[in-house]
């Protein structure tokens, strides 16, 4: 099977110090900020950017989730989101829902589907 090197988000051990990995999606000084996480044996991705205002969720670098890691923390204001699905469980924003960035893994990488518009993801950033 042929990679297409530019949807390579990262390796899928790069999950294993956080349980996240952060990723920019385009060049120029606005790209696409967004970040893959694993659930379990599942790998999931979502733009990293709060439901409630679309700050980013985290201050450090690869960190999104909370102490125990069962749930992704924004730090800006608290609001809890769930791994699987992105859907907010607690704070400002309850009932909203992250943006889901669609991934496949492939031998070892977790890569951006093909079905997804960078361009398009990108433009909305500018
Ligand atoms: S910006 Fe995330 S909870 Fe307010």
């Amino acid at each position: 099977m042929e990679i297409d090197l530019e949807r390579v988000l990262c390796r899928l051990s790069e999950l294993d110090a956080t349980g996240c990995r952060e990723f920019r999606l385009g060049g120029g000084e606005w790209p696409a900020l967004g970040f893959a996480l694993k659930a379990g044996a599942e790998v999931h991705a979502y733009l990293n950017r709060c439901a409630h205002q679309a700050l980013p969720l985290n201050m450090l670098p690869d960190r999104f989730l909370t102490h125990d890691g069962s749930l992704i923390l924004c730090t800006a204001h608290g609001a809890l989101f769930e791994k699987r699905t992105g859907f907010c469980v607690s704070g400002p924003c309850f009932g909203a829902s992250l943006e889901r960035v669609a991934v496949q893994v492939v031998a070892g990488l977790v890569l951006l589907d093909e079905a997804v518009d960078v361009a398009a993801l990108v433009a909305r950033f500018a």
